[in-house]
């Protein structure tokens, strides 16, 4: 199987790099040998125990402090929870006192910090541990799973972190080192792609200190491997890093935008003139494909008149001329753009007579398909030329 979610090979980092061996393919990404994952270990792990945060949190194994811990730091930075942290501890020092809580208690010591649908799933988890646990923590991850409110980042954390159970802990900070590391090309907003992840964290995860290697990437995460930045020249991990060693580490983690994809229908013009030349026009000089030379492209109307007919009209309007357009497509093309896509609808049209000067109209140009390099065409632009001259082969 070919590396299908990754967008390079490790192979020419060999020796070049602190990548030693090659190992298997997981999930579409070719991971490091154990050589290599061995290196890596204890390359974060030293970094870890030198530069780790000094976080109170981090003094315990209690897996119901490391809980406490873990829900408030969901959606609420280090700094904003620590007093927080200290101050709920206080108030309730263990399961019990929390699973008897009052709404009012529990309003009061999470005012401040938000989304208090957490806090109350807390007491049920508590009440939950109390009733069907005898007041005890479990101790896996697939038994904290079942505890309300506990998902598969918060139990891989507290199985991890309370009870060194080989299990990693991914958030958003887990999978943008992971991403880089191995230039994995799946986009992590996809909840199908999780398992890509999990795979290959769980391969390289070192089992005998799980808990400070899942901290050590959240830690990562936090210093330097920030959101929207590229990866740190800095960065301890930095020789393992794969888009850190392409040049490439601001291209990871790749996460589909919150903007939605807006498709928008189009008629393209394919005119030509008696000489044999198509009309051609320069796109504006702001916006999607500035400055670049499509054929006319009209967006297409929610009128009930045919397509061809409003072509006709519109191209008498703007370039005062009358051509004879083809009333049905002689082929179609779909271009995709980041957020955009265009579905085209391609007219021919011929002008019964040569008009080469459009001088009213700005930027415009006649030219002969054997001419295209004398324009720069973006691809969707390439791809109408790939569907006009299949047409125009087919008509000989
Ligand atoms: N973010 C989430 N969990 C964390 C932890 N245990 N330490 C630091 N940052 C975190």
């Amino acid at each position: 199987m070919t590396a299908i979610n990754q967008d390079f090979s490790l192979k020419g980092w060999l020796g070049k790099s602190a990548i030693e061996d090659i190992g298997p393919n997981i999930e579409g990404v070719e991971v490091w040998g154990p050589k290599t994952v061995q290196a890596f270990r204890k390359q974060l792990l030293a970094w870890y125990d030198q530069e780790k945060r000094d976080l109170p949190w981090r003094k315990e194994k209690d897996p119901y402090a490391i809980w406490v811990s873990e829900i408030m730091l969901q959606q609420t930075q280090v700094n904003t929870v620590i007093p927080y942290y200290h101050k709920f501890m206080r108030q309730f020092p263990h399961v019990q006192a929390l699973s008897q809580a009052s709404d009012d208690d529990l309003l009061k010591v999470w005012q401040g910090l938000g989304y208090y649908s957490r806090v109350k799933n807390m007491r049920q988890a508590a009440q939950q541990v109390m009733e069907e646990y005898g007041g005890k923590f479990p101790k896996t991850q697939a038994e904290l799973k079942k505890l309300k409110g506990i998902g598969p980042y918060t139990s891989g954390a507290i199985a991890s972190i309370a009870f060194n159970e080989a299990v990693p802990a991914i958030d958003g900070n887990a999978m943008r080192v992971f991403s880089r590391l191995f230039a994995i090309n799946a986009d992590i907003s996809k909840a199908r792609n999780q398992r890509i992840f999990k795979a290959v964290i769980a391969y390289v995860l070192d089992p005998k200190r799980p808990g400070d290697f899942n901290q050590a990437l959240m830690d990562l995460g936090s210093s330097y491997e920030l959101p929207k930045q590229p990866s740190d020249p800095e960065s301890p991990i930095r020789n393992f890093n794969l888009s850190y060693l392409t040049n490439t580490s601001q291209n990871y983690p790749v996460k589909q935008s919150k903007i939605k994809t807006k498709t928008i229908s189009l008629n393209a013009l394919l005119v030509r003139n008696e000489r044999g030349q198509f009309l051609i026009q320069k796109r504006p000089s702001k916006g999607l494909l500035a400055n670049l030379w499509t054929v006319p492209l009209f967006e297409q109307t929610t009128q009930d008149k045919p397509s061809y007919e409003n072509l006709v009209e519109e191209t008498q309007e703007i370039y005062h001329f009358h051509p004879i357009v083809m009333k049905t497509p002689i082929g179609h093309v779909k271009h995709v753009f980041s957020h955009r896509i265009w579905e085209i609808d391609l007219y021919f049209a011929e002008l019964s007579w040569t008009k080469t000067e459009l001088a009213e109209v700005e930027k415009t140009d006649w030219l002969y398909l054997h001419d295209l390099d004398q324009h720069a065409f973006p691809t969707v632009q390439m791809k109408i030329w790939k569907a006009l001259h299949d047409y125009l082969k087919n008509d000989e």
